[in-house]
């Protein structure tokens, strides 16, 4: 179980998503990307269009509200990416996300294992040109957290970055910040070194991925709490919890490679270490 128990007496409403989006900082025309647990919230009068239309009541005029929208689960079955169809393949992190791909009005990136789904005035602009340029390294390809990816885009914009009844544990965005300290390593490399070293550290989304740079969320968000940089409400019977992509991902930078050795594999570290030999 990775999420709050919810208490069904508890009901909540569009007015009540509004409010609590406001109080962690949602404003007029903001970009706000959630993770969430149905449930935890208690019951929501409506279901999770009911959440949609609050987080775009907190945001009016001109607002986003973003979600995961993943279809690769791990799964032998959806192993091969050209079994993914943007427009029928359903996403796997939850009931809010898979709504939110059904609801008529929202826009899908073309990702197989990455794709976000988004509703409001920049959904279309979010969402195009999935990992069209900028590779950056990940597990599961080059293009799911690229320079040219939703995800990078949220982080450009400095969206609200949020949690319904989780945590960080199921903090997408920060296999973007594990690409980044990836592509810093790699930076101090002479140009005709990189892609030889790149390639020494082995990674793949099969389960071979020891080596690759993943840490605590839920570590980072404690210490993020303690700055003041992550926020917390009530959202019916859930938190609600909340952090500025921007700060987020400058802090965990910092916080990570000024202490890696406590933070990041063995395996990681070795393949560190042959780069700074290199
Ligand atoms: C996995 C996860 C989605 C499970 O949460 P959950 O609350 O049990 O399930 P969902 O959010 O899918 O909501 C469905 C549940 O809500 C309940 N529900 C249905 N309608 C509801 C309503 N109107 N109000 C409140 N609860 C409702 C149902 O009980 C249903 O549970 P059931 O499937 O046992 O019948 C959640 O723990 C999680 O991790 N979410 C984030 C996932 C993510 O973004 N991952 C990123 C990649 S790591």
């Amino acid at each position: 179980m990775n999420h709050e128990i919810g208490d069904p007496a508890v009901h909540v409403t569009v007015e009540e998503v509004r409010n609590a989006f406001r109080r962690i900082g949602a404003k007029q025309g903001d970009v706000v990307m959630f993770h969430g647990s149905l449930s935890s919230m208690g019951t929501v009068d409506g279901g999770p269009t009911t959440i949609f239309n609050g987080v775009l009541a907190a945001t009016e005029p001109h607002g986003t509200v973003v979600m995961p929208s993943l279809w690769y689960d791990g799964s032998e079955e959806r192993r091969d990416p050209s079994k993914f169809d943007v427009n029928t393949s359903p996403a796997y992190v939850g009931a809010m996300a898979e709504g939110m791909r059904l609801d008529p009005r929202s826009v899908r990136s073309n990702h197989w294992t990455h794709a976000v789904a988004a509703i409001g005035e920049r959904a279309a602009e979010l969402c195009a040109d999935h990992g069209k340029f900028g590779p950056r390294p990940s597990p599961w390809s080059d293009t799911a957290f690229a320079h040219g990816s939703p995800w990078q885009k949220l982080i450009k914009w400095n969206a609200l970055y949020c949690f319904i009844g989780v945590t960080m544990r199921v903090c997408t965005i920060k296999h973007c910040i594990e690409g980044m300290i990836v592509e810093h390593i790699l930076d101090q490399l002479p140009q005709g070194k990189r892609l030889e070293y790149r390639n020494l550290l082995p990674h793949d989304c099969l389960g071979n991925s020891k080596a690759w740079p993943f840490f605590d969320g839920e570590r980072l968000q404690c210490i993020l709490m303690d700055e003041g940089l992550f926020l917390t409400t009530k959202l019916g019977s859930a938190t609600l919890g909340g952090i500025r992509t921007r700060p987020l991902v400058t802090r965990a930078l910092e916080i990570i490679e000024a202490d890696m050795a406590s933070w990041l594999s063995a395996e990681f570290l070795a393949w560190r270490q042959k780069c700074l030999e290199a």
